[in-house]
C-alpha cells in the first residue's frame, strides 16, 4: 500500500480498483470534480487493505483482459460482502457478472464508438436522464445474461446488457464508460452513483484541501528547513508557493540554469521568485552542462547526464546550507500511481529525469504535499495562493529541456536557433488564443539540412519541425489540426526571422505511435 493515503476532508472516498483501462485516472478525475475525493487501488488489492479506508464506494474501472481469459483478473470476491455500493464499467461489468453468475460471451464484432442506448428501467443511477441518449462503448465482449437476483436497466442496438443492476446489493454496472466526454449524460451518472447511490458528502475542494495541508506542513516541518529545487513550471511552482506560505525563510529554494532553457526564461523565474520574496540561490550552471553534453547524440545519455549534472549541482548548494532536513518536491497523484503500479511488464519508453532522482543520493525526509492532486487540482491550487495564470497555464516543459527538442548534438548555435524558432511559436500561440486549447506546441530543431533559396542566394539551412498536440495527461496524445493561417504565420516568420533555417514541417503524428517530445 502506499503512504500519505489521505482521505476528503473527514476520510470520504470513492475507491476505484484499475483493470487497467487507459481511462482508470479519468474516472478518479471525474469524481473528485464532482466534490467527493477518489483514489486508485491495483485490482488485486484485498478487501482486508480496502476496508482499512473509509470508502463510501467503488468502481471496477475498465480494462483490456477478457475476462473468458483463463486467469483473467478479477478482485476479491468477498468484495461484493462489504455492503458498500459498487458501480461496475465496462470490463468491470463483465468480471461481476462472471463471478456472481452471470454469463459473458464474446462478441462477433467490437461495438466501438457513440452509440445509442435506451433506458428500460428506473434506476437511481439514470435518474434525471432522457429515454435514450448517446454513450461511448469500447467492448468485444459482453454480458448475455445477468447473474441471479439483477435486473437488465438499459440496452443498446448490439448490446442486450447496456447497463443492469441489483438495487439490494447496491452494485450498479455500465457496459459503457460514463467517464469520457463523449457519453452526453456521463457526468450525471457518475453524479447519480456518488450521491443517489453512495450517499458521499461533495466535501472535496482546493479550500478544504489548503486547509488541511497547511496544517499538515506546519506539523511536519515544525522549525526544520527545507529545500525546494525549482523548474519554473506549474508543480514546482505551486509547491513552493504553499510551503513558504506557512515557512517562510526555512524554504530555501534553488533555481538551476541548465543552459537548456527557453529564451528569457532564466530571467523570468529569478525575478518572479525574488518579487515574491523567496530566499532563491540562483545557480548559473551553463557551462557546465553544455560542456557534459559535447558530442552526445544519443537521448538516453543526454538525459542521464543531465540527470546526473542536476543532482551533482544540486548536491553541492545542498551541502554548503547546513542541516536541512526536508526536501520539497512537486510530485502529482499520477506519478504516485504510476511508480506504484507500473512495475508488472511496464516497458520503459523514456527516463523522465526531474529532482526524482535526488533523495537516493542525498538523505532528506521528502515533502510531497501535491501528491494526492492532479493536474487541474494544481492549477486551482495555484490560483488560491494567487500565482498569476499566466504561470499556472503554462504548458508542461521537459526537465532535459531543450536538448530533447535538438536531435543530434547540442551545440550553442543549435541553441541558440531553436530559442529564436521556439519564442515565435510561444508568440503566435499566446496572441492567437490557441495557446489554452492546446497541450503543448513547440518547436524541434532537426540537424538535417536542406536546399532553400532565399533572395537569389542558394541556402542549405536546417528544419524546424512545429509539434502541437492536444492530451489529457500527456500519456496519449492527438495532433492539433491547426488553421493553416497561423501555421503560414509560424512558418513565415520562423524563415524569415532565424538565421539559418530554411524549412518548417509540421508533425501530424499521434501519441502513440510517437511520443510528444521528439527525443
Ligand atoms: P513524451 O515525450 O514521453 O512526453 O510523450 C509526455 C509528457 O512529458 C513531458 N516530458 C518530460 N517532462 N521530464 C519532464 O519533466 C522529462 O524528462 C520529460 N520528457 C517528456 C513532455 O513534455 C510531455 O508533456
Amino acid at each position: 500500500m502506499r503512504e500519505n493515503q489521505n482521505k476528503g476532508v473527514k476520510g470520504e472516498m470513492i475507491g476505484v480498483l484499475d483493470f487497467g483501462s487507459q481511462y482508470t485516472k479519468l474516472i478518479a478525475r471525474r469524481i473528485r470534480e464532482l466534490g467527493v475525493y477518489s483514489e486508485i487501488f491495483p485490482w488485486d488489492i484485498s478487501v482486508e487493505e480496502l476496508s482499512k479506508r473509509p470508502m463510501e464506494g467503488i468502481i471496477l474501472s475498465g480494462g483490456p483482459a477478457s475476462t473468458l481469459d483463463p486467469g483473467a483478473p478479477a478482485p476479491d470476491s468477498k468484495i461484493f460482502e462489504m455492503g458498500i455500493p459498487t458501480l461496475g464499467i465496462c470490463y468491470g461489468m463483465q468480471i461481476i457478472a462472471k463471478m456472481l453468475g452471470g454469463r459473458v460471451i464474446s462478441g462477433k464484432e467490437r461495438e466501438y464508438g457513440r452509440t445509442e442506448i435506451k433506458i428500460l428501467a428506473n434506476s437511481p443511477i439514470f435518474k434525471g436522464l432522457p429515454e435514450r441518449s448517446f454513450v461511448w462503448m469500447s467492448h468485444g465482449d459482453s454480458v448475455s445474461d445477468p447473474p441471479p437476483g439483477f435486473r437488465i436497466t438499459a440496452e443498446s442496438e448490439k448490446t442486450k446488457i447496456a447497463a443492469m443492476e441489483d438495487e439490494n446489493k447496491k452494485i450498479y454496472c455500465l457496459q459503457f464508460h460514463p467517464e469520457v466526454i463523449h457519453t452526453d449524460y456521463g457526468m450525471k451518472i457518475l453524479e447519480n452513483f456518488i450521491t443517489e447511490i453512495c450517499k458521499a458528502p461533495r466535501n472535496w475542494n482546493m479550500e478544504s484541501f489548503l486547509k488541511r495541508i497547511s496544517s499538515e506542513i506546519a506539523e511536519k516541518v515544525k522549525g526544520e528547513r527545507v529545500l525546494c529545487a525549482l523548474s519554473g513550471g506549474v508543480d514546482s511552482t505551486v509547491a513552493a508557493t504553499l510551503v513558504k506560505e506557512i515557512i517562510g525563510d526555512r524554504l530555501i529554494a534553488v533555481f538551476v540554469n541548465n543552459g537548456l532553457l527557453r529564451e528569457g526564461e532564466p530571467e523570468e523565474v529569478r525575478s518572479f521568485f525574488e518579487e515574491r520574496g523567496f530566499n532563491l540561490i540562483y545557480i548559473d550552471a551553463s557551462e557546465r552542462f553544455l560542456e557534459k553534453l559535447k558530442g552526445v547524440t544519443d537521448p538516453e545519455e543526454k538525459r542521464r547526464i543531465i540527470g546526473h549534472q542536476f543532482i551533482s549541482v544540486f548536491d553541492e548548494v545542498a551541502s554548503k546550507q547546513g542541516k536541512v532536513r526536508f526536501l520539497l518536491q512537486g510530485t502529482l497523484y499520477p506519478d504516485v500511481i504510476e511508480s506504484g503500479s507500473g512495475g508488472k511488464g511496464a516497458a520503459k519508453i523514456k527516463s523522465h529525469h526531474n529532482v526524482g532522482g535526488l533523495p537516493e543520493k542525498l538523505s532528506f525526509e521528502l515533502l510531497e504535499p501535491l501528491r494526492e492532486l492532479f493536474k487541474d487540482e494544481v492549477r486551482k491550487l495555484g490560483k488560491l495562493l494567487n500565482i498569476p495564470e499566466k504561470i499556472l497555464k503554462r504548458h508542461p516543459f521537459p526537465g532535459p529541456g531543450l536538448a530533447v527538442r535538438i536531435l543530434g548534438e547540442i551545440t550553442k548555435d543549435r541553441l541558440r536557433i531553436l530559442r529564436k524558432a521556439d519564442k515565435i511559436v510561444q508568440e503566435e500561440f499566446l496572441q492567437s488564443t490557441w495557446y489554452d486549447k492546446v497541450w503543448q506546441a513547440f518547436a524541434v530543431l532537426l540537424p538535417i539540412r536542406s536546399v532553400g533559396v532565399m533572395g537569389d542566394e542558394r541556402s542549405y539551412g536546417y528544419s524546424i519541425a512545429i509539434r502541437v498536440v492536444s492530451s489529457e495527461d500527456g500519456m496519449t496524445a492527438d495532433w492539433v489540426k491547426l488553421p493553416y493561417e497561423l501555421l503560414e504565420k509560424i512558418s513565415n516568420r520562423i524563415t524569415r526571422e532565424v538565421e539559418g533555417v530554411n524549412r518548417v514541417v509540421y508533425d501530424i503524428t499521434s501519441k502513440p505511435p510517437a511520443t510528444i517530445e521528439w527525443e
